[in-house]
């Protein structure tokens, strides 16, 4: 198993390459599936969850074309071999289930297994499973399975409880093939969601309002070939911009929409960052006064969770006490106990972290729990004196590309072992 030895202290500098968004990539890929044409795609990022998902679609018979290096990927769903995720694919990955949508709207069947607890929470599929109901399909629930029925879907208006994100995806999908017209209210508004509606369009679907909270679309006969292009990351993003603050060093990301990080990029700047916002590209340093802050995360265009372990470690050395509430997911401050090990000094109280510093943060041996948990680790390590191993570092494979080789281009002082 690899980990990462980190030597902290050096402030990170200079530029560097963001590459496509993880959480962009899954959905699209998936979408294949609504298609017996061929998709082909430009800047998918070389991530572990990326394999996998390739992994999950050559199972169920979908011939995969893929060039890592270059970063392309180009798909063909013509003969399926099975319409079926089983729990070892789901329980691996879950956003394995956003093969429910296409499945059942391009064949009629799809059965799922129900992805059950995860690390960071319960995590239902209930938002996705309501709304395909409301669609005709018929849902059976039967041991860990999800089997949907529908012989063509039907166009509804539909609410979601919550703006589900994968939920929104899921269901967007399916109603490119209902009869009719479909209208989804209170949808997820991430910029992914915007990524994977283009595509379709380019599929032939007709969608109207996609990264808003009401999507409109009118469903098609068939879908054709396509193409697409991956959104740069705004979580990798995120995270180089908190290590360089991290760090007091001065650092520009590129390849990425600032309004899509709007959020973190004023909290940023309320803590005493100095962000510049250019075209495609952020670029940051500290003022050297940082200060405590308060937010809670929110559904996009509000702080985005997948940053909020980020956040956290820099919070750690900032004077004064801060207050992060997490309203998105249960058990997400999985990462409070491994940075406690390194001296940080944060409380737990519901769904609350109260952050006290600024700590001296030392190296110790920590442990990666997820992904997210895992960057945040990264950043406490570089700001550290001292030696950290971050072990498990598995996690962060799934989704930060060449993290290592990035951070080394920036000046930090980090190596990939393997034990
Ligand atoms: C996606 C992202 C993930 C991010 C999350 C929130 C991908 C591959 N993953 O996950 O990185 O942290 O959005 O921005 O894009 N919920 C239900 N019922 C449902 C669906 C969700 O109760 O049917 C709950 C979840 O348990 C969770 C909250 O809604 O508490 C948010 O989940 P959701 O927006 O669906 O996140 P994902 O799509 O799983």
């Amino acid at each position: 198993m690899d980990r990462f030895r980190i030597r902290g202290g050096t402030p990170l500098r200079g530029s560097v390459q963001i590459g496509g968004a993880k959480n962009a990539a899954l959905p699209i890929l998936f979408s294949s599936l609504l298609t017996e044409g061929r998709l082909k795609l430009k800047n998918v990022p070389n991530l572990q969850d990326i394999v996998f998902t390739i992994k999950v679609l050559e199972h169920l018979g979908v011939a995969v074309d893929s060039s890592p290096s270059s970063h392309e990927v180009a798909l063909q769903a013509k003969d399926l071999k099975s319409y079926e995720a089983p729990y070892d694919l789901v329980r691996k990955m879950r956003a394995s289930v956003l093969v429910l949508g296409p499945l059942l709207a391009r064949f009629g069947e799809a059965r799922v297994s129900l992805p059950g607890g995860c690390a960071i929470g319960a995590r239902p599929i209930d938002i996705h499973l309501s709304g395909m109901e409301a669609m005709g399909a018929t849902i059976e629930l039967h041991e860990g399975y999800v089997l949907a029925k529908a012989k063509r879907l039907e166009g509804c208006r539909y609410r979601l409880p919550f703006p589900s994100v994968g939920g929104t995806e899921n269901l967007m999908m399916a109603a490119t093939l209902a009869r009719g017209e479909t209208v989804f209210e209170n949808c997820a508004q991430e910029p992914e969601i915007a990524n994977l509606a283009e595509v379709l369009v380019s599929m032939g679907a007709e969608i109207e309002g996609a990264g808003t909270s009401t999507i409109r679309i009118q469903g098609k006969d068939q879908l054709s070939g396509g193409e697409g292009t991956i959104i740069g990351d705004r979580i990798e993003a995120g995270t180089f911009l908190l290590a360089a603050l991290a760090t007091q060093g001065q650092v520009k990301v590129n390849g990425i929409k600032p309004n899509q990080l709007e959020a973190v990029l004023k909290q940023m700047e309320v803590c005493g960052a100095r962000v510049k916002r250019e075209d495609n590209a952020i670029a940051i340093e500290s003022t050297g006064k940082l200060k405590a802050i308060s937010f809670k995360t929110e559904p996009f265009p509000g702080f985005p969770t997948d940053m909020q372990a980020q956040f956290m470690a820099l919070l750690c050395l900032v004077p004064g006490e801060s207050q992060i509430s997490e309203t998105i997911f249960e058990n997400r401050f999985m990462h409070v106990p491994e940075l406690a090990r390194m001296g940080a000094a944060i409380r737990i109280a519901g769904n609350e972290a109260i952050i006290t510093g600024p700590s001296v943060l030392k190296g110790a041996p920590v442990m990666a729990t997820d992904l997210r948990a895992s960057a945040s680790l990264v950043i406490a390590a570089l700001a550290a004196e001292g030696e950290t191993n971050i072990h498990r570092i598995y996690h962060l494979d799934r989704g930060y590309e060449v993290m290592e080789v990035k951070l080394k281009q920036l000046g930090g002082d980090v190596e990939r072992l393997r034990d």
